[in-house]
């Protein structure tokens, strides 16, 4: 046997161990360091190459070329394993700096919603008159003819009905004009004294700065042996005066037509250099409304209002726009929080 063989491959050998260790060094992941160890101890490798050549050495050779190889091999998988820790070792440190909390930034807080300015009012209004007596009651938003209009004094053809052009649902429904049938609804299932206040939404083809095909009224609804006009204007005023909280405040009643009324007024006020603006429909309740409801109009009288709380809003707050309350804009909604 040429001993230059032997000597080439032992030559071979610690270029390959040397070459091998310099690649495994620069493998920078997994993947990389894998494909690297397939070039050397992988089956068509280079060190499994050498080892396939033992074969063609003399049998005096073979023990200690066999030995040197293995003792590269083992090597290798050292230096292999070295690095698949360290390349672990610095996945680990990447992927914690990567997670990091810290606990020393400030909280990123609630996000905390608040009321809207409508439903805000309409809590105001009720508290207000909760603290002058009046309960609250409440009726359908789908309403039938009978309760909207026909109750409240308002036959079929009659004009007024046209004066609340509105939207008609399925089976001769209609979305509620108004908060007037709930009125009805009180009568009929209480017998006075009835003091009542009733918030609610209500529907009517109008739509500009001042009117909303969907807006809210409060109706009140006072039902005993004496109660006057007079008390009417006193119910009122006292409630304005309470709700703006201001001096200058003036309220005006204005002579108006309702059928389920009479007298009737409307209801002005205004402040600072502000002109009137309407806010509310109001009169003593018409006797044909009693009698519809089985109240004697000989023992009992009262009055009846219904305010616009969004009017009463825009005022307190001085919005200029009504249709801003609906449009659900935040950066105007944030301005009440
Ligand atoms: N329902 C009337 C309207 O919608 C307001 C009103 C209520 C008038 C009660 C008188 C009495 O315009």
């Amino acid at each position: 046997m040429p001993p230059f063989f032997f000597e080439d491959s032992m030559s071979d050998l610690a270029m390959i161990v040397s070459s091998a260790r310099s690649e495994f060094e620069g493998c920078a992941d997994a993947a990389a360091l894998e494909n690297a160890k397939a070039r050397y101890l992988g089956k068509t490798g280079a060190l499994t190459e050498l080892l396939k050549g033992l074969g063609r050495l003399s049998a005096a050779e073979r023990p200690a070329a066999g030995a040197a190889i293995n003792v590269a091999k083992k090597e290798l998988e050292a230096a292999l394993n070295a690095r698949r820790a360290a390349i672990a070792e610095a996945n680990l440190t990447q992927q914690l700096a990567a997670d990091a909390l810290d606990v020393s930034l400030p909280g990123r807080g609630r996000g905390m919603g608040t009321l809207h300015p409508l439903s805000r009012t309409l809590e105001r209004v009720e508290t207000l008159f909760h603290s002058l007596g009046f309960a609250v009651a409440d009726g359908p938003e789908i309403e039938d003819d009978f309760h909207n209009f026909t109750a409240l004094n308002t036959p079929e053809n009659h004009p007024a009905r046209s004066m609340q052009d509105t939207f008609y649902v399925e089976g001769g429904m209609v979305l509620r004009t108004h908060t007037s049938p709930i009125q009805v609804r009180y009568m009929e299932t209480h017998a006075p004294p009835i003091k009542i206040i009733a918030p609610g939404r209500v529907y009517r083809v109008d739509s500009d700065a001042t009117h909303s095909p969907m807006f809210h009224q409060v109706e009140g609804l006072w039902i005993d042996r004496d109660v006057s006009f007079a008390d009417l204007k006193a119910t009122i005023g006292e409630f304005l005066r309470r709700f703006f909280e201001r001096d200058d405040l003036q309220v005006r009643f204005r002579p108006s037509f309702f059928p389920f009324t009479e007298p009737s007024a409307e209801i002005d006020m205004a402040f600072g250099d502000g002109g009137w603006l309407e806010i509310a429909g109001s009169g003593q309740v018409h006797p044909n409304v009693l009698r519809a409801v089985g109240i004697d109009p000989e023992q009992y009288q009262g009055f009846a209002f219904g305010v616009g709380p969004d009017r009463l809003a825009m005022l307190r707050y001085g919005v200029n726009d009504l249709r801003l309350f609906y449009e659900n804009d935040l950066r105007f909604l944030r301005q009440f929080a």
